[in-house]
């Protein structure tokens, strides 16, 4: 089995990294920024790990790069199961707490308002399909699960908040949907794996919420993926 991170920024994904000892495969997407980690894992499992890059010193965050690393990593690597892993703001009135890691079951774009016409409208929303076995996995994995839905924005706006909530939103992002549209395009399933930074409904500042609780919600979704990555390979 062929497995394909996808993962936003270094932070995110450093404790799965070094507890995996994928190794870095220089050069391996050039031109591109995107960054590649691989490791055998046993006879049938080739785990990688692709980061969308840096430019300029820091992590390419953002639907964009994300489509990017997608495409590159579905091409040249042919994963069996895509996994976009990372961390999102999530509201404590839905049980949501710091550090707490969901499996999405469903992705859209919250963002993206074209009014007028119901089929760009729909497209524009995008609510992509996930992975057949998620629920299966949440089960067996004891996690929760919730909607993703992604913007271009660590803020939310208040027509951000009732497009999340008209569609019953729960784990605001920057990444999901974009990978999510990139396996659509191609057929390749894929599995949301997300760590809470910050909540969206209480009074802290996002920014500052989400710098205080990077490192423990990587970690968290470090000691998760290491339990899906050792449920997957059997
Ligand atoms: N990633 C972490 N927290 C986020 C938020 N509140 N919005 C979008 N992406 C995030």
């Amino acid at each position: 089995m062929i497995i394909a991170y996808i993962v936003a920024m270094q932070a995110e994904a450093q404790p799965f990294i070094d507890n995996f000892g994928v190794q870095e495969v220089p050069g391996f997407f050039s031109p591109l920024p995107c960054r590649l980690y691989h490791a055998r894992m046993g006879s049938a499992t080739d785990l990688y790990v692709v980061l969308n890059g840096k430019v300029h010193g820091s992590d390419l965050i953002g639907c964009e790069s994300a489509s990017v690393a997608t495409q590159a990593a579905i091409q040249k690597l042919h994963p069996d199961l895509v996994i976009n892993s990372g961390t999102c703001g999530a509201f404590s009135s839905n049980g949501a707490d710091i550090a707490k890691v969901y499996l999405g079951n469903a992705v859209m774009f919250h963002d993206r308002r074209v009014p007028g016409d119901d089929e760009w409208g729909t497209q524009a929303l995008g609510n992509y399909p996930v992975w057949d076995g998620t629920k299966a996995l949440a089960e067996k994995l004891n996690l929760p699960m919730g909607k993703v839905t992604t913007g271009s924005s660590l803020d939310m706006q208040p027509c951000d908040l009732q497009m999340i909530k008209e569609n019953n939103g729960e784990l605001k992002d920057m990444e999901g949907a974009a990978v999510a549209f990139v396996c659509s395009l191609y057929n390749v399933p894929v599995l949301l794996v997300k760590s809470v930074t910050d909540l969206c409904d209480n009074s802290a500042e996002t920014y500052d919420e989400f710098k205080r609780n990077l490192a423990m919600a990587s970690e968290e979704l470090c000691k998760v993926n290491i339990r899906i990555v050792e449920e997957l390979k059997g």
